[in-house]
């Protein structure tokens, strides 16, 4: 159900400014110090519109959407924003209905987490939908488009964007972290003193391109460092398994699905069989946790145990920088999500002033690949590994 009652705001100063200069039509001429009159540039102003904001979750279970959505409520609320937010609980159609509903219900900006990733079928209809109430659309997270369709809805729509994490980032940040500390702590990380390293993969989701793009460069960018360091590259510990991940089959990056794979993968592979996995590598954070759960039902990762199997993770959620810091985990890619609430709130200002939608993101990254202004890239963060003992 849309929003019973909006969330109070109060407008910024500058927007009240902006308001009263809106009102009442001729503005009286000013004196500026130089004696030149600002009456022009105060009618140029343009009508401020009092926003009501849907953001739409593509799943709130989702652990690092969680933290996501913490900090985008922020930065409206300090933006002076009303919003109320819905989750589609992971189904595109239930979102759907969410933002007809909240088209229905006075909403005029709509905030959206696509649920089907990539599928410009089901973002056309979410831009159809605003197009015809005439609001704008500011997607964020999840891809919109993909697979050389790149264009059909970024650029075929008016008013609309789409402010995402650098997809290609954060697999060469999580690789060569994780060359990095392989490099350096070889002996201890290669169980079996075979000199080869085993390692296990988790992928959040099918043809998601952060999943993609992180599964591949991960590997590619360890065994990079590790060819620098003249050492062998890095081998999946299944060799039946061709595609070299286990993959989240609902597509919802979970510490569940890791956890269960994790569990059975260590009744195959044990350290008494000189077959164990020796480091583990995950898309998200929430899956390295489920793995280290699973660890530690063996008497792996925990505070006393004499192994520890290295786990990396991305996003840098709160739970997993904990265990970082206790050294059950070994390392993750902070995902930078207060600078993603801060560009949202920006767009979301812009439609409140009367702006263009992506007025004032001339600093930030664009897709200059295929000419989009309006898919602006958000970097990642630091990079945070375990303390060394020693240190
Ligand atoms: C990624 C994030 C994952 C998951 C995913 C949902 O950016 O790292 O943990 O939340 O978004 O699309």
């Amino acid at each position: 159900m849309f929003a019973k009652k909006w969330i109070s705001i109060l407008l910024t100063a500058a927007v009240m400014t902006a308001a009263m200069a809106g009102c009442g039509g001729q503005a009286a001429p000013e004196e500026t110090a130089a004696g030149q009159t600002r009456a022009a540039a105060v009618e140029e102003k343009p009508e401020p519109v009092e926003v009501k904001a849907g953001v739409f979750y593509y799943y709130g279970q989702d652990a690092f959407i969680s933290r996501l959505q913490d900090s985008v409520n922020t930065a409206l609320e300090e933006a002076g924003i009303a919003y109320e937010n819905y989750d589609a609980g992971n189904d595109q159609e239930t979102q759907l209905e969410q933002i007809r509903e909240a088209i229905d219900g006075g909403c005029n900006l709509l905030i959206v987490n696509l649920v089907d990733k990539g599928a410009s079928a089901s973002s056309s209809r979410v831009c159809d939908l605003a197009a015809q109430a005439e609001i704008p659309v500011i997607f964020f997270n999840r891809a919109v488009e993909s697979g050389g369709g790149e264009g059909i809805v970024l650029g075929g729509y008016e008013n609309v964007a789409l402010v995402i994490s650098d997809p290609a980032e954060a697999g060469h940040l999580q690789g060569q972290m994780i060359g990095r500390y392989v490099a350096d702590h070889y002996d201890e990380v290669d169980l079996n003193d075979d000199d080869v390293i085993t390692y296990a993969m988790f992928k959040g989701e099918a043809e998601n391109q952060d999943a993609v793009l992180r599964t591949a460069s991960a590997v590619e960018d360890a065994n990079q460092v590790l060819a620098e360091e003249e050492r062998q590259e890095l081998v999946y510990f299944d060799p039946d398994n061709s595609d070299r991940y286990q993959l989240d089959l609902n597509g919802t990056w979970s510490a569940k699905a890791a956890e269960e794979y994790m569990r059975t993968n260590l009744q195959l592979y044990t350290e008494a069989d000189g077959k164990m996995i020796e480091l583990i590598i995950c898309n998200n954070d929430n899956m390295a946790e489920g793995c280290i759960r699973a660890l530690q039902e063996k008497g792996y990762n925990t505070a006393d145990s004499q192994v520890r199997i290295p786990v990396f993770g991305v996003d840098g959620i709160d739970s997993s920088l904990a265990l970082i810091e206790e050294g059950l985990m070994t390392g993750t890619v902070k995902q930078d999500t207060g600078a993603i609430a801060a560009c949202i709130a920006l767009l979301a200002g812009n439609v409140h002033n009367g702006l263009e939608l992506t007025a004032g993101t001339e600093s930030y990254k664009k897709d200059t690949e295929h000419g989009l202004d309006n898919l602006i890239y958000i970097p990642y963060g630091d990079t945070v590994t375990v303390p060394d003992e020693e240190e």
